[in-house]
């Protein structure tokens, strides 16, 4: 199993770090524009096989697509992240460009590839990255949702003061600090309704905590967050690289689910070895759809914004 990560960047680092450690894969590719940069990366990570316990064979090239060549599943990280107080759509202007470069020369190299979207304005990358390779709908995955769903986890387990082994919940919809859906009539601790914990006023805080959940990292680091979003993404890749029939809210085409056609946003799907393997329909309340319709508007004002 061959993955190609691109970008050796905060995101790209430590995806590459947690799919090595997971040790699933027997190869790692890290790709970057910057001289030498992917290359110190993949050495130094490395130098932590023998001490994290892992076989997996991680390197790095500046910017020699060939090196890529055969992989199985590619992630894009490449583009800049956000500043303080920016949005993600706000990255649309040079990431865009970035995107549409990297995944060309992504497919020339692995036309067989199942891609993996993280830059942003993500839902919209995605939605670029079908526009500019042609690969079937199942192959090109969007991560936002998973991402937002660890966070409302962590959120609702503070809220509730419980261990977050305890708590399942998702987010759907655009991965937008205004778009996000977090299903909080779906969430449970222990099978049980979180409702059954925590008044709705709580909840309801909890949801907002969520939205905001990158912005608010943003502001303490004064950049994007790193790793809840490579460990996100390393979740995806072994979904796919092992088979897993694992469930994730991801961004995916959609042709008519939830209502929503020609655009990417986040849904359930289901990941295995061919990528998206079904898409998940699962019974949303009114409030929760009016979400999502208001969340795809968004997404698709952002898509108008690209030039292809
Ligand atoms: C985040 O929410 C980078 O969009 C990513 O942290």
């Amino acid at each position: 199993m061959k993955v190609t990560v691109v970008g050796a960047g905060a995101v790209g680092a430590s995806c590459a770090e947690y799919i090595a450690i997971k040790d699933f894969a027997s190869e790692v590719v890290i790709l970057d524009i910057k001289e030498g940069y992917a290359e110190g990366k993949a050495m130094d990570l490395m130098q932590t096989a023998s001490l994290n316990g892992f076989d997996t064979k991680i390197t790095g090239t500046t910017n020699d697509y060939s090196k890529t060549a055969g992989s199985d599943i590619a992630v894009i990280t490449s583009g800049i992240p956000r500043k303080p107080g920016m949005t993600r759509e706000e990255l649309i202007g040079i990431n865009a460009g970035i995107v549409k470069t990297v995944a060309t020369n992504l497919i020339e190299h692995s036309p067989n590839v199942i891609l993996i979207v993280v830059s942003n304005p993500m839902d919209t990358m995605t939605y670029l990255a079908h526009k500019v390779t042609g690969l079937p709908k199942n192959k090109i995955i969007g991560m936002g949702g998973a991402l937002d769903s660890a966070r409302f986890k962590y959120r609702l387990a503070e809220a509730l003061e419980a261990p977050i082994s305890d708590i399942d919940g998702m987010v759907i919809g655009g991965h937008s600090d205004t778009g996000m859906v977090p299903l909080a009539s779906h969430a449970t601790r222990n099978s049980i309704k979180v409702s059954e914990f925590i008044d709705a006023d709580r909840l309801q805080q909890v949801i907002e905590d969520t939205k905001v959940g990158g912005a608010t990292l943003t502001k303490l680091l004064g950049t994007s967050a790193w790793y809840a979003p490579g460990a996100a993404v390393s979740a995806l890749v072994q979904a796919i690289a092992c088979d897993q029939k694992k469930m994730f809210p991801c961004s995916t085409m959609l042709d008519g689910e939830y209502g929503l056609s020609d655009i990417c946003i986040g849904v359930p799907v289901i990941l295995g070895k061919n990528g998206i393997e079904k898409i998940v329909d699962v019974p949303l309340s009114e409030a929760e759809k009016a979400k999502m319709k208001e969340s795809a508007e968004g997404v698709s004002k952002t898509n108008g914004l690209l030039d292809v």
